[in-house]
């Protein structure tokens, strides 16, 4: 049985991290309180929003049901760490020209489902993308501009024209 506050080492965003976790911290926790990295969003924090969705080991997790013990060793990916990546810029880029958010506080999840999408299928249609990010909530937009900018990114990283 693990002992509360234990040490963990994950490795988030290409560097090693030693944090501490009891029984019931979940990753989206330590990522937010002890490693400050706070584009994962603590929305619903029961698993339904999606907006504190990040990579573990290239798949995407929700980190509030993540519980910190369970990830030893385990290799994350916050927004922070895919930021300065070419895909991802183009990405936002999308967004922004779509007027795919509003608050933006569901946007960091959406982003990082909408990069896993492209990373396993350049070529998504509509019902790919809303597929993907079917877990991913907004409040704000509806999903019509988020969609658009997804398949506009993935048009933009495949070299094709991009829509006006
Ligand atoms: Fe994790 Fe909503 S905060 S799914
Ligand atoms: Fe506000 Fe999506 S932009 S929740």
């Amino acid at each position: 049985m693990s002992l509360p506050n234990q040490p963990v080492t994950l490795s988030v965003n290409g560097a090693p991290a030693d944090v501490r976790a009891g029984l019931h911290d979940t990753l989206l926790s330590v990522l937010r309180d002890q490693l400050q990295c706070t584009a994962a969003k603590r929305g619903c924090n029961q698993g339904v929003c999606g907006a504190c969705t990040i990579l573990v080991d290239d798949r995407t997790v929700r980190s509030c049901l993540s519980l910190a013990q369970n990830c030893e060793g385990a290799h994350i990916h916050t927004l922070e760490g895919l930021n300065d990546r070419p895909d991802m810029q183009v990405l936002q880029q999308a967004f922004a020209r779509s007027g795919a958010f509003q608050c933006g506080f569901c946007t960091p999840g959406m982003l990082i489902s909408a990069h896993a999408l492209l990373q396993g299928n350049p070529g998504p249609d509509a019902s790919d993308v809303r597929k993907a990010l079917s877990g991913n909530l907004c409040r704000c937009t509806g999903y019509t501009k988020i969609v658009a900018a997804v398949l506009d990114a993935a048009a933009t990283l495949r070299g094709e024209a991009v829509s006006p």
